[in-house]
C-alpha cells in the first residue's frame, strides 16, 4: 500500500482495508453513513461491505449522474440524516465518484456545522483528482460547481479494484488528467506513461501515486487558489469550452475526453508562446490521438468556442488565461493568447485527426 500523506489527513491506495478498520476502530463514530448512487451500490457497495468492520451504518442512496449535483439532492441526503438521528459524532462515507465525493462532501461539512467525512473514490477521475484539493460542492442554475466550500475529508481510501466494472470510456476520461499532470510537473511520470499503448489491464496503482503526488504539491502551496494552482488548468481552457458546446450535441463527450483535445491544443499554444519544442508537441499530440477517439470540430462553433472562454470564471479582464507547457514537465500560468492563435490551435487539432 501507498500512503501520501498531507498536513491533516492520509490518502491510502491499494490494500486500504486494514487502514480503514483502524481508523474506524480508533475514532468511535456514533454512527456511520454511506453515501451512494445506484453503480456505486451495485458495484462498489459489496465490496466495501465484506471489508469493513461495522456492525450497521446508515445507506443513503441518490441518482447517479452530474445531473443530479445540485441542491434539490441536497435536500434529499440532508433529509434522511435528520430522520436517521445523525448528531455531529457521524461519519460520513462517500462511495462514489466525483459527484458522490464533491456533493457528499458538502452535505456532510454543512450538516450541523459539520460532520466529517472520508472519500472512498471509484472512478479514476476521483481517485486521482476529484478526492484530492479539499474543493466540494454543487451546481447551480446550470453553473457547474457554483455553491460549495474548501474543506479536507479526515480521510481518503483508494481501492484500485473499483475501477475493474467501471466503464472503459470513464477510464480513458479520468485518464486525461493523469497525463495532464505529467505534462505540467513530471517528465519521468510523462516517459513512463507515454508508454502505453492502451488502457487495457493497466496497474493503476504505480499512475496514481505520482500523479497523486503532484496535484498534492500544487494544492499545497496553493489551497485557495490564488495562483499556482491554475497549473492544474492545463487543457482546461479550451477543453471546457469544447465541453459545454458538445453537452449541447447529440454526442456529449466525457470531460476527459474534452481536455484531451484541449490539452493537444494548449500545446500547440505552448509551442507558439512559450516556446514549447516541435518534436514535444508532436509527442503530446500522437499519444493522445493513439489513446481518445478523434473527434471532428466544426470551424462555425469557433465563435461560440471563444466567447465560452472569455466567460470562464479563471479569467481575469478580458484577456483569456492559460496556464502553458515551456517543456514537459514545467508549466507557466497567466499567459495570454489572441483569439486568432487560439482558432490556430483548432485547426491544428482538426489537421492532426484528417491526418490521422
Ligand atoms: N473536487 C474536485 O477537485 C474535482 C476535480 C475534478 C472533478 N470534480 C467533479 O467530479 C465530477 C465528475 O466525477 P466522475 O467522473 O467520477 O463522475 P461520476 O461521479 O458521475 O461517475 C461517473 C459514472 O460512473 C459510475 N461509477 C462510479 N464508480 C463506478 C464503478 N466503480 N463501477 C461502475 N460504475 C461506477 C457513476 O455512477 C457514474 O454513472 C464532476 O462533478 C466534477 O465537477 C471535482
Ligand atoms: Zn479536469
Amino acid at each position: 500500500m501507498n500512503t501520501i500523506a498531507l498536513a491533516d489527513y492520509d490518502i491510502q491506495i491499494g490494500t486500504i482495508w486494514t487502514t480503514w478498520n483502524k481508523f474506524l476502530q480508533t475514532r468511535n463514530y456514533s454512527k456511520v453513513i454511506v453515501l451512494v448512487d445506484e453503480n456505486t451500490k451495485q458495484h462498489c457497495l459489496p465490496i466495501w461491505e465484506q471489508n469493513t468492520n461495522v456492525s450497521e451504518y446508515l445507506l443513503v442512496k441518490i441518482a447517479a449522474g452530474e445531473q443530479h449535483k445540485t441542491i434539490e439532492t441536497c435536500q434529499i441526503i440532508w433529509s434522511k440524516l435528520m430522520n436517521g438521528d445523525v448528531n455531529r459524532s457521524a461519519l460520513m462515507v462517500n462511495l462514489g465518484g466525483g459527484v458522490i465525493g464533491d456533493m457528499g462532501g458538502f452535505c456532510a461539512s454543512t450538516f450541523k456545522r459539520g460532520i466529517d467525512f472520508v472519500q472512498f473514490p471509484s472512478t479514476l477521475l476521483s481517485q486521482v483528482d476529484a478526492s484530492i484539493g479539499g474543493k466540494l460542492g454543487i451546481d447551480f442554475q446550470q453553473v457547474k460547481n457554483s455553491v460549495g466550500v474548501f474543506r479536507n475529508p479526515q480521510g481518503v481510501f483508494i481501492e484500485p479494484a473499483f475501477l475493474k466494472t467501471l466503464p472503459q470510456r470513464e477510464v480513458r476520461s479520468g485518464f486525461a488528467e493523469i497525463i495532464k499532470h505529467s505534462l505540467i510537473a513530471d517528465a519521468t511520470h510523462w516517459a513512463h506513461l507515454s508508454q502505453l499503448e492502451h488502457l487495457e489491464g493497466v496497474d493503476w496503482p504505480s499512475y496514481l501515486a505520482p500523479s497523486l503526488e503532484i496535484k498534492k504539491a500544487v494544492v499545497t502551496e496553493d489551497p485557495f487558489e490564488k495562483g499556482l494552482r491554475k497549473a492544474l488548468n492545463f487543457g482546461h481552457t479550451i477543453g471546457h469550452a469544447i465541453e459545454s458546446v458538445f453537452l449541447e450535441s447529440k454526442y456529449p463527450l466525457l470531460h476527459g475526453e474534452a481536455i484531451a483535445i484541449g490539452m493537444i491544443c494548449e500545446a500547440y499554444l505552448s509551442h507558439k508562446i512559450v516556446g514549447l519544442s516541435a518534436p514535444e508537441l508532436q509527442d503530446i499530440s500522437d499519444f493522445i490521438l493513439k489513446i481518445y477517439d478523434a473527434v471532428s470540430l466544426s470551424s462555425s462553433d469557433y465563435p461560440t468556442f471563444l466567447e465560452l472562454m472569455q466567460k470562464d470564471k479563471k479569467n481575469e479582464r478580458d484577456e483569456i488565461n492559460f496556464s502553458l507547457i515551456p517543456e514537459i514537465g514545467k508549466v507557466k500560468v497567466n499567459q495570454t493568447a489572441s483569439k486568432q492563435l487560439i482558432r490556430e490551435s483548432l485547426d491544428y487539432y482538426c489537421q492532426l485527426i484528417i491526418k490521422n
